[in-house]
């Protein structure tokens, strides 16, 4: 694929590597290890959430470059609230932050804003911000990014199973088709790629029904850290992946 023109050397021969007729078309990533990266540079876990914003806008911007529909970020998970107090409002004042900086880049790079969670739990001020950006966004067609906010796959699951009950839906004609109608994601298409960093090798609750046949990419690299070239190096793995969903892949 031809590299954009900001990319320098290194970087133009990892996107000439990449197949750009077989772009993963929604991207997963469980963004983990800010708080490491923090301490291992002396600094406050908040300077690394703030460094993991950061890497987010980057992550947008390779997905948009690649071609790639959808990108979901692990944001905030149900699990989260347990941290300490002052590192919730801070997650959240970030969020709220990036969304009032990103709203116009949003805007201008043609990217449609969604959210996929609980949103009734997170505060007011942030639930405002996500209005105006998915208001501002809604026919934004180049990329989706998709940011799980309160979100954790059994809840999902549980959610989608209550809305079908409430609306008496006939047993009989429940499919898997229909059930992923009732999920948070039931505009989206299932990840092809879930990404996470920081080296750990669980997928702690996030889009369980959807990843089914998600090619899964773990990486070291802390999630500040995962830069274009990491994104690319992760793209080119999936490309030597053989996807059977199941089948014998003619073999
Ligand atoms: C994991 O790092 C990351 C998170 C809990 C959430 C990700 C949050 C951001 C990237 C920043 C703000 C988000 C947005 C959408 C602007 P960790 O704290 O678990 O790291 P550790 O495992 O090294 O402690």
């Amino acid at each position: 694929m031809k590299p954009p023109l900001s990319a320098g050397k290194i970087e133009r021969e990892y996107w000439e590597k990449i197949d750009e007729k077989n772009i993963p078309s929604h991207v997963a990533i469980i963004m983990d290890g800010n708080g490491r990266w923090a301490k291992k540079r002396g600094l406050s876990r908040i300077k690394g959430h703030k460094a993991g914003a950061k890497a987010i806008e980057n992550a947008l911007d390779s997905a948009l470059h690649l071609g790639v529909k959808v990108i979901t970020v692990y944001a905030f998970s149900t699990e989260n609230w347990i941290r300490p107090e002052y590192e919730v409002s801070v997650l959240m004042t970030l969020l709220f932050q990036f969304l009032k900086l990103q709203r116009k880049k949003l805007r201008e790079k043609n990217i449609k804003l969604s959210v996929i969670g609980d949103r009734s739990k997170l505060p007011e001020f942030v639930n405002r911000e996500i209005e105006k950006a998915l208001e501002e966004t809604r026919k934004n067609n180049a990329l989706v990014f998709n940011i799980a906010l309160n979100y954790g796959g059994r809840a999902d699951i549980v959610n989608g199973v209550k809305k079908i009950v409430e609306e008496g839906i006939d047993a009989s004609t429940i499919t898997e088709e229909l059930f992923s109608k009732y999920l948070y994601t039931s505009e989206l298409p299932d990840p092809d790629l879930l990404i996470r960093t920081s080296g750990e090798l669980r997928v702690s609750n996030f889009l369980l029904w959807q990843i089914a046949y998600s090619e899964l990419y773990f990486t070291d690299v802390l999630w500040p850290d995962f830069d274009t070239i990491e994104m690319l190096k992760a793209i080119i793995d999936y490309q030597k992946r053989e996807r059977r969903f199941g089948g014998t892949g003619g073999i």
